[in-house]
């Protein structure tokens, strides 16, 4: 199965408001949700997929191991809790969440615990979030590049992460651009606004379109019914080369999210 290009995601989103909003993108047709442990919303997003009616089979579930839980004892049990929780026999797709280069636990030891969760079966596919570019190196030397589905980076029209995504390209690994909308402070650019009135589409169709235009795989959140709905229609949009080239422009390698601790040092975005 290969990495679907839109999904919905779930940070923040925990109890009736992700079932709400999860039960809403299913009926809208999304077919894609990315969780993780740390976001507590598992069981929740468990039940509205349930409710749904929709198999699971048909949905694809991506989850994230949590710091805590990346030794080679409490990698797997911690993924087999994630699948009960999901109410499902295996996920497509389980990402190590961060890095985390205070860990006493290295890289080696847990890309082989993920590795092995694969052949086990508890997942379909396996990857890696916030790896930057050395990181991803020692990923490859222990599991190969082909091993590694996706690399999930924090990538917006202000931080496109040009250096990390082209030695990710090279090596063959999908992007998933996450915090597309840089947590919905890009939707107030004048550029991104200036295209969607000219187009007459929403900021975050404009900013979607052109990730998806670059190839990348996104997950934007809503609570809302109508942003949702928007959102996935930014699938059938095409920007005009000027305009993707207006907002690769707006780059000032600024991030979101960068939590001590967790975050590696990350390569310039520019
Ligand atoms: N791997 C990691 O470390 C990591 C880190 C962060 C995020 N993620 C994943 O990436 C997903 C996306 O990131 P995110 O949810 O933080 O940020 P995001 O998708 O960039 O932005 C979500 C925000 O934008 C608003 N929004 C969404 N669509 C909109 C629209 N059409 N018009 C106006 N506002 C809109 C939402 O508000 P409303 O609810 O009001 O629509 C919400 O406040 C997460 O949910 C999570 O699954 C992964």
């Amino acid at each position: 199965m290969t990495l679907p290009k839109f999904g919905l995601g779930t940070f923040r989103l925990q109890g009736d408001t992700v079932i709400h909003s999860v039960t809403n993108a299913l009926d809208l047709g999304y077919r894609a949700i990315d969780t993780a442990q740390a976001y507590d919303n598992e069981e929740a997003i468990g039940i509205a997929i349930k409710n749904s009616g929709i198999s699971s089979d048909s949905i694809y579930l991506t989850t994230k191991i949590w710091v805590d839980n990346l030794s080679k004892e409490k990698l797997i049990p911690s993924l087999k809790a994630s699948l009960k929780k999901l109410n499902v026999d295996a996920v497509d797709l389980t990402l190590i969440h961060w890095p985390a280069p205070s860990s006493p636990v290295a890289v080696e030891e847990y890309m082989t615990a993920l590795l092995e969760a694969k052949k086990l079966g508890l997942t379909k596919k396996i990857g890696v979030s916030n790896f930057n570019i050395d990181l991803l190196k020692r990923a490859i030397a222990v599991i190969g590049a082909e091993n590694i589905e996706t690399n999930q980076i924090e990538l917006s029209p202000y931080l496109q992460n040009r250096r990390l995504v082209s030695f990710m390209k090279q090596q063959g690994i999908n992007v998933t651009s996450y915090m597309t909308l840089a947590y919905g402070k890009a939707l107030k650019d004048p550029i991104i606004q200036e295209i969607a009135n000219h187009n007459q589409q929403t900021p975050a169709q404009v900013i979607l379109a052109w990730a998806l235009a670059k190839g990348y795989a996104v997950i934007p959140s809503s609570t809302k019914r109508e942003n949702l709905a928007s959102n996935l229609a930014a699938q059938g949009i095409t920007l005009s080369d000027e305009q993707l080239m207006k907002i690769d422009q707006l780059d000032t390698n600024s991030r979101e999210v960068n939590p001590e601790g967790l975050a590696p040092i990350w390569d310039p975005s520019i």
